[in-house]
């Protein structure tokens, strides 16, 4: 004999069940006729020998949600069609767990509101999202913590050279002050030499405590472009300073970005800082140094910032991102390894290629905002 099929109402409860999905009926004005389906008293933790109301689960409601889902009750009633709404119920022992409820409006005989609707828990999936967000956190906070690791071995090394000279100088000072007739000028000289190395020493220290702070990340969003303007003026004291021209060759109407502005600003300065400083170091004029904003592909905004100065040397190129490369005297050799940590932690990248014919070229992408709907 083979198997018959299930008895139609029998199977829309099953799968009702699987699906975690319940289905009401209700007037406005309350006529006393409401239908909860089983499943419905499942979803809310309700004993199914009280009577089925509407009302029942706006008491429910999490307080977080309650005036948000009135407001659209309100204004839905007044109309007919549909409504959508998605809340989180508290059950009478706690358990919260996340609706997503549909309803279809219309008007019944003698003018009241007829709601059908379906009631579908998403709790596991909302948790499962909630898991996936908070182990992405985990995962920026290590890489993060992994960066300032490779920092720290750096300033370690970084700060051994000035306070070996510190000692050597101080040193020197104790034994030219055991002289018969210590040497005035050659004491002042050294202790000249421990103020400046200690000045360097505390620089990179300072450097270093502004990376460290557990700066909270601020992400709005907004347009590239206008992050690009609001650091103009700066910009502008580079170029003059190194005698170079600024040109901006901003793409309009680019999708907006999602990102911390102030830490993006922070990138863009550094960038036309080292361009500027590149002109500075060759003593050329005439450069050029050129910033530009592109539509990238697959969800990101290119800003690049380009120069004509003496670009990277061969074999500085794969070191120009680790903490402290420098090939400057004063540099701290931090700028482009903040500026990448930055970006990275914007899931995005900063890379360096050859600018044509010479200079260099910084690109970096910046995540476009999800659509508001
Ligand atoms: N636009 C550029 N042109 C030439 N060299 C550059 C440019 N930008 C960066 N560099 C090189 O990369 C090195 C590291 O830069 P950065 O991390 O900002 O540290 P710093 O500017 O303190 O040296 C610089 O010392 C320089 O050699
Ligand atoms: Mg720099």
């Amino acid at each position: 004999m083979s198997p018959t099929p299930g008895d139609a109402q029998d199977l829309l409860r099953e799968a009702q069940e699987i699906a975690q999905l319940g289905n009401t009926e209700f007037f406005v004005p309350d006529s006393g006729v409401n239908y909860w389906s089983p499943q419905v008293y499942r979803i809310l933790g309700i004993d199914p020998a009280e009577p089925p109301s509407h009302v029942r689960i706006f008491a429910g409601l999490h307080p977080e949600d309650r005036d948000r889902s009135l407001i659209a009750w309100s204004r839905a009633i007044r109309g007919t069609g549909r409504l959508e709404l998605s809340y989180r119920f508290v059950r009478a022992d706690g358990a919260v767990r996340h609706i997503e409820a549909r309803y279809r409006l219309s008007r019944a005989e003698g003018g009241s509101l007829r709601a059908v609707g379906t009631l579908h828990d998403v709790t596991e999936r909302k948790t499962a999202e909630e898991e996936a967000r908070r182990a992405q956190a985990r995962l920026n906070e290590v890489a993060r913590l992994a960066t300032l690791g490779e920092i720290a071995a750096g300033i370690s090394h970084e700060l051994n050279q000035p306070l070996a000279a510190i000692t050597n100088y101080a040193r020197a000072c104790e034994r030219l002050l055991a002289a018969a007739r210590p040497d005035v000028t050659e004491i002042t000289q050294a202790l000249e030499e421990i103020a400046a190395q200690a000045m360097r020493a505390g620089e990179i220290i300072q450097r270093l405590r502004g990376m460290v702070r557990h700066r909270e990340t601020h992400r709005t969003v907004v347009a590239a472009n206008d992050l690009v303007r609001d650091v103009m003026s700066l910009l502008e004291m580079d170029a003059r300073a190194s005698r170079s021209a600024l040109r901006f060759d901003l793409a309009p109407d680019l999708p907006l970005v999602l990102v911390d502005g102030v830490q993006i600003e922070q990138v863009i300065v550094n960038l036309v800082h080292n361009a500027a400083e590149a002109f500075i170091s060759t003593g050329e004029t005439g450069g050029e140094i050129e910033i530009r904003t592109r539509r990238g592909d697959n969800g990101y905004v290119e800003v690049s910032v380009a120069d004509n100065g003496p670009g990277l040397a061969p074999g500085v190129e794969a070191r120009v991102f680790e903490p402290f490369f420098t090939t400057k005297a004063e540099g701290t050799g931090l700028g482009l390894a903040i500026s990448r940590s930055i970006l990275e932690a914007h899931r995005s990248q900063l890379s360096y290629d050859a600018n044509a014919p010479r200079g260099a070229r910084f690109t970096f992408t910046l995540p476009i905002a999800p659509e508001l709907s």
